[in-house]
């Protein structure tokens, strides 16, 4: 989606042309941090646009109305029923979408219950999915869900809600106009573990590269860690199928994520977790001089996850998610396995897709 306002038809009209043109019911399954309290815990990040929580941002979209919640714990239920005013509260998820209809079901519930909760939405019946990080565990959890929603034509996303934010999609929108020349190579510095925050990274990554990862190799952080089935941190290679290349780089201070986004004749960077974006492009053709200048910034940020509730209802009237399909969660989980498989090999090249659909990454809930 862009925010650009196309100049060439009235202003009612632009605002109305990037709009959902439908309403659309919303529900969400797994009513704890992410589907509805996260937002209690942001202080002292000014800079981060709320609603991040999937309740909220339901209720902040245009075009998306929250009509249900359901989650097995009643305590939950009951938390989430008074702080969002509804009283659609279900302890089966099958049973709220019988009596409820949603279109949009956010799926909230942790990684280990991932599969079952989306081929049962997609089974009953729902229009659209929208499924947080990281995806699932296994390559075969992922496989069956893509699958599932295929079959039963439900548009599935996955929550990686960066690849909507703001600043990334001007970042974009500058890259595809051509000012910086061709993409080369992304980088991210961050320690954090591959498959739970590296998710946002690689599936936004994916989108930047435009082309599916076709080979990686890894080195792990822990060689303990890399021999087990948990989460874990580790630097990698990752070559993508029309030749663009991502370094992650794990050592990196704690609190660190940084990306950068390097073209020919230029580069983007964002410091501070997503908080300040920098331009840097050359100062003439073939000049090995470059300068800052200012960054696209939007005058009235919104939040990503806003903007990625309204992209699902989009989706749906297009017929098709693009920004972060079910497939890009599933490169994120199969990236990260083939970086620990590298390590677990001596630093060997590993190609994708991966072979053994029955490989795992995350064991605690
Ligand atoms: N996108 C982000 O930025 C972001 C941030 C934080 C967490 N997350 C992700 O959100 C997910 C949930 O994490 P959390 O911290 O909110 O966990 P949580 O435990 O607070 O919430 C999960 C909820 O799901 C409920 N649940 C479990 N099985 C269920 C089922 N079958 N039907 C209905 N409800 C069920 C649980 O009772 C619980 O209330 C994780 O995958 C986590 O990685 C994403």
């Amino acid at each position: 989606m862009t925010r650009e306002r196309d100049q060439s038809i009235p202003a009612h009209q632009a605002i109305a042309a990037t709009r959902p043109q439908g309403t659309y019911r919303g529900a969400v399954v797994g009513c704890g941090r992410m589907g509805s309290t996260i937002d209690d815990e942001m202080v002292g990040m000014p800079y981060y646009p709320w609603p991040w929580a999937h309740a909220p941002a339901m209720m902040a979209a245009h075009g998306v109305e929250l009509v249900a919640g359901a989650d097995v714990d009643p305590a939950q239920l009951d938390d989430f029923g008074r702080r969002w005013g509804i009283k659609a509260l279900y302890t089966d998820l099958r049973e709220m979408v019988a009596h409820e209809q949603p279109d949009i079901v956010s799926v909230t519930t942790r990684p280990n219950e991932r599969a079952e909760v989306v081929i049962a939405l997609a089974e009953a019946g729902v229009r659209a999915i929208f499924a947080t990080k990281p995806l699932c565990r296994t390559l075969a959890e992922a496989d069956a869900m893509i699958a599932a929603c295929r079959q039963h034509n439900t548009i599935f996303t996955v929550a990686c809600h960066l690849n909507w934010y703001g600043p990334y999609t001007n970042a974009r929108a500058l890259i595809a106009r051509g000012e910086l020349g061709p993409l080369r190579s992304l980088v991210c510095h961050s320690p954090h573990s591959l498959s739970n925050l590296q998710s946002h990274t690689l599936a936004l990554f994916r989108m930047f590269a435009g082309a599916p990862a076709r080979w990686v190799f890894g080195h792990m952080d822990d060689e303990a860690a890399a021999a087990e089935q948990d989460d874990l941190s580790g630097s990698g290679y990752i070559v993508y199928e029309n030749g663009v290349r991502t370094i992650l780089n794990t050592h990196a201070s704690e609190r660190e994520w940084m990306l950068e986004f390097i073209c020919d004749r230029g580069r983007i960077v964002s410091r501070n977790q997503h908080a300040w974006f920098e331009l840097w492009t050359q100062d003439a053709p073939g000049s090995p001089d470059y300068s800052q200048r200012q960054f696209p910034y939007a005058w009235h940020p919104r939040s990503s996850m806003v903007d990625a509730i309204e992209g699902v209802a989009l989706s749906i009237e297009a017929g098709e998610e693009t920004i972060c399909p079910g497939e890009f969660g599933r490169e994120a989980l199969e990236i990260a396995i083939a970086l620990r498989e590298s390590h677990r090999g001596g630093g060997i090249r590993i190609d994708l897709p991966l072979p053994d659909r029955s490989l795992r990454l995350g064991t605690r809930r």
